[in-house]
């Protein structure tokens, strides 16, 4: 998804810029640019390809030298990745970045057309640089609100005008955009990352909030100019957390960091063996009064949805329906108001998820967000917010955010058991204790198969598909395994019940279609045996993920890869580890660019 950054202060502009980019690329790009305020004048340099490409074209050209300006990192969207469509765009006198999408950029277009303005690019962006340029009449404000009223769209912008030297603004209408504050300088950012390196002080930005950076100071107003005041944010935590740290992907290091992750997830809210969900306003009497339950989500997100429906199904006994976020917002959901509605994102800024939020109140439905991100939008906008703990997550492919979500759907469903009487108070500590215990096994998890996952990825190097099976909460899981394998490593993948293969799809295994079984669910494991069996019969390379335990040989599996038993419930965020492991380095073998996947963003604000 497109970066956007803004820099004003006393540091070389295109330097901040660049190094701001840099932080963002984890969002997926295929061009960047800048345009700095260099003597007075608006300079601008944009590149098809990487940031590399950018600062070698600086280099010959020469780089825009100056103390304000704006940068973008591009993922097309209108318009193939090309030097004319990177930004910024200018029109005479307005340069502008761009994030999110303008849905009725066509008819803009014919509109500035038949007023006399030309075109250089196929993009939805310079149609919003000609129409502020149409609009100008000496007041940016003034312009950016007229402008405003004309977009339909989530977008956010960055912008510079000609007549206003050293002055950067910013404006939000969706699409997520944060403003930085250090000592006499200060930035707009798409995301925090961008910005840690020089502060951890920031402000968010609301829909219709406009940033004005100038002089080393910020001040904010609305779309009709009244002035606001803001309170100012600091992150938790540091540039560190945003670097690889020796690592050679942000990935592994991911992979590595989701034990203590689990644990500032959940600690705070286990109590003598107890889960305690009140400073995130869920009481018993609340639990109690849910007919059904609603998980809204999209992709990764959603798999940690669908892990949670088994669990809280059989233990709760509650019925839970997983929708996919881009599915449920246009089908006309059965919500009643006896509905809770969860919506789980990573960024808490993916568009159909925060569609399928605002449907659901408006729907009457009440709403629990479970969130990584701190005051993103879904957090803000739903009933109740249950907050992971995961720090940033700068690779595309989800690792640690997954296993967090995983143990915040772990507490609820606990908790939600306890409440309706579903289980005892003894089971109750039980699964506590045991969701207590699991970081030191995620811990183990790694260490024990990383070898075993390095060696087998081999295996699956050259495959041009796979097939993941299981049963029941195995199932589930697979769906996360097989979309982080085909994500990275480009190797095509489904993820079957393993009792449905024989319905259709056992047709398509052969010797070249390596199968993955997860089995760690004991009273399934003779049914999914027969399953590996089967496939086996076909000439299928077959992998098994169990536990240590496990009553299977290689008389089924030609590679085992074996994982410390812990309550059959649980068992998903163990087995993950090696999934992920799996995916990552067939990616890595590959020669694949792990952290950033082809057309792939970390975000996806737009539909
Ligand atoms: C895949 C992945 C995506 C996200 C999905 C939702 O590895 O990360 O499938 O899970 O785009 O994003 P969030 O969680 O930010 O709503």
């Amino acid at each position: 998804m497109c970066g956007i950054v803004g820099y004003v202060g006393p540091r070389d502009c295109s330097d901040v810029l660049v190094s701001a980019l840099t932080k963002l690329e984890y969002r997926g790009y295929d061009s960047a640019g800048i345009a700095v305020f260099d003597d007075s004048l608006i300079k601008v340099a944009k590149s098809k390809g990487r940031l590399k490409d950018l600062i070698d074209k600086m280099e010959k050209e020469g780089k825009p030298s100056g103390h304000a300006g704006i940068g973008h990192t591009r993922w097309a969207t209108h318009g193939e990745p090309s030097d004319i469509n990177s930004h910024p765009h200018s029109g005479k006198r307005v340069t502008i970045v761009h994030n999110g999408i303008i849905e009725n950029y066509k008819e803009l277009k014919q509109f500035l057309l038949d007023n006399g303005r030309q075109f250089l690019s196929d993009t939805d962006t310079e149609v919003v640089a000609q129409l502020l340029d149409y609009y100008y009449d000496g007041d940016p404000i003034n312009t950016i609100q007229r402008t405003v009223r004309d977009l339909r769209g989530s977008y956010s912008l960055g912008i510079v005008f000609a007549d206003f030297v050293d002055t950067v603004y910013g404006i939000r209408c969706e699409s997520p955009l944060i403003v930085g504050k250090g000592k006499d300088e200060s930035f707009i950012a798409s995301d925090v990352p961008a910005i840690i390196n020089y502060t951890k002080n920031y402000y968010t930005l609301e829909y219709g909030e406009i940033a004005i950076l100038k002089d080393g100071s910020v001040s904010f107003c609305d779309l009709y100019g009244k002035p606001l005041a803001k309170e100012l944010k600091t992150a938790d935590w540091d540039e560190k957390a945003a670097e690889k740290a020796g690592y050679e992907h942000y990935m592994i290091k991911e992979i590595h960091e989701q034990p203590s992750a689990v644990k500032t997830t959940i600690t705070p809210r286990i109590e003598n063996d107890m889960v305690n969900l009140t400073e995130c306003s869920i009481t018993d009497e609340m639990l109690k009064s849910f007919d059904r339950i609603f998980i809204v989500a999209c992709g990764t997100a959603m798999h940690a949805g669908m892990v949670a429906k088994y669990v809280i199904e059989k233990i709760a006994r509650v019925e839970v329906i997983v929708d996919i976020a881009s599915e449920f917002r246009y089908r006309n959901p059965l919500i009643t108001s006896k509905d809770l509605v969860i919506i789980i994102s990573q960024s808490g800024e993916t568009a159909d998820s925060k569609a399928a939020l605002k449907l659901s109140k408006e729907m009457g439905a009440k709403t629990l967000a479970i969130v990584n991100v701190k005051g993103s939008s879904i957090a803000r906008e739903a009933d109740m917010v249950i907050y992971t703990h995961a720090g940033p997550e700068i690779a595309v492919a989800s690792t640690k955010a997954y296993m967090v979500q995983l143990s915040v759907m772990y507490l609820f469903a606990f908790e939600l058991a306890f409440s309706k009487g579903k289980i005892t108070k003894d089971k109750y500590i039980e699964f506590t204790k045991a969701l207590a215990s699991t970081p030191e096994y995620i811990e183990k998890t790694i260490e024990e198969v990383k070898d075993e996952c390095q060696y087998i990825s081999t295996k699956l190097l050259n495959a041009d598909s796979l097939l993941y099976i299981g049963r029941g909460l195995d199932y589930a899981l697979s769906m996360e395994g097989s979309l982080k394998l085909k994500e990275i490593s480009y190797i095509h993948s489904e993820s079957y019940a393993a009792g449905e293969l024989k319905h259709g799809t056992i047709s398509l295994v052969t010797e070249q279609m390596p199968v993955i079984a997860v089995v760690t669910q004991n009273d399934l494991l003779e049914k999914t045996v027969s399953n590996i069996k089967e496939v086996k019969a076909r000439g299928a390379v077959t992998i098994v993920i169990c536990d240590e335990h496990a009553n299977i040989g290689n008389d089924v599996a030609d590679y085992i890869i074996r994982i410390p038993q812990i309550n059959p419930l649980l068992m998903p965020m163990l087995a993950a580890v090696p999934m992920q492991l799996l995916a990552y380095y067939t990616s890595v073998n590959r020669g694949n660019d792990v952290d950033k996947p082809r057309n792939l963003a970390k975000s996806v604000t737009v539909e």
